[in-house]
């Protein structure tokens, strides 16, 4: 399948985070527009580590939320230093508006994007993204009243909305049963091509689900003797011939990998 690996969309230079000790170390890497011809393929990038080993601290760092002690993260064409806003979040226990409507919730999402349009036009997407994701009957529900899996894919949705083209998820697939997770890889999937810029990040310790919808994997390890974590190992899915294949968990030399790849984080 032919593609391109275009401009630099964010970088992370030589980020370190010390607390009362080394939790990451020299961690370097990049995402590049990658170019499908006829579609709109946006990036889909996973960071995979065991649990504890400062993956939550790097997704921080990523959308601009702490600083590291030495390093930085730069976005965009411009390569400008991240800011906080600039990168949708959807922290490991997401947060809604729980006194606003699931309709609201959204609402809020294409408010931020600062967009000037019409209240029905603003009603005519909220619909559309709705029905997409199965989510129109529930418009009228407060957060309380959704399941996890529902409460996911409206905060997923709300950013989606905002306009960010970047969006950090921390462990998306978490708490959720194997028909809720395949839903949100469908969802995910879906995000990932409404816009050739939509970048995705995703911090996990699920190996399979991460890498099943990734373009790029990197491992983020503790090294023998060293103190800190830092990318040990990056994937190339696309050249594997593993990416873009919605049935790719049913492959056997995918599975291989992924069975591989848990004695190595
Ligand atoms: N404010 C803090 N001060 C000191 N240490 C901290 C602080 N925040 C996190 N840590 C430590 O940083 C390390 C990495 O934590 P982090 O939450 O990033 O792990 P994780 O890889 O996301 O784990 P999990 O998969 O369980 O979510 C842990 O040892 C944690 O105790
Ligand atoms: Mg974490």
């Amino acid at each position: 399948m032919s593609h391109t690996i275009q401009e630099l969309l964010l970088k992370v230079h030589q980020v370190n985070l010390r607390y009362d000790k080394q939790i990451l170390r020299d961690v370097n890497f990049e995402i590049h527009n990658i170019v499908r011809p006829d579609m709109n393929q946006g990036q889909v990038v996973s960071l995979v580590g065991r649990s504890g080993v400062g993956k939550t601290q790097l997704f921080k760092i990523l959308a601009g939320l702490i600083k590291p002690s030495t390093g930085k993260v730069t976005i965009d064409i411009d390569q400008h230093e991240v800011k906080p806003g600039e990168v949708g979040i959807i922290p490991q226990n997401y947060i809604l508006f729980n006194h606003r409507t699931v309709y609201h919730n959204l609402k809020i999402g294409l408010d931020f994007s600062g967009k000037k349009i019409s209240e029905k036009e603003e009603q005519d997407i909220i619909n559309e993204y709705a029905d997409k994701f199965h989510l129109r009957e529930h418009l009228k529900k407060y957060p309380m009243m959704l399941s996890g899996g529902q409460r996911q894919r409206v905060s997923i949705i709300q950013q989606v909305l905002t306009g960010n083209k970047f969006i950090l998820l921390d462990e998306p697939f978490s708490g959720l049963d194997m028909l809720m997770i395949d839903r949100v890889v469908d969802l995910l999937l879906n995000v990932s091509t409404i816009n050739d810029f939509n970048t995705l990040i995703i911090v996990s310790h699920d190996i399979e689900n991460a890498l099943a919808i990734s373009d790029t994997a990197f491992i983020l390890a503790n090294q023998e003797g060293q103190e800190g974590a830092t990318i040990t190992e990056k994937i190339d899915l696309v050249s594997l011939g593993f990416a873009w294949n919605p049935g790719i968990k049913q492959n056997a030399q995918f599975q291989e990998l992924v069975a591989g790849m848990k004695h190595r984080i």
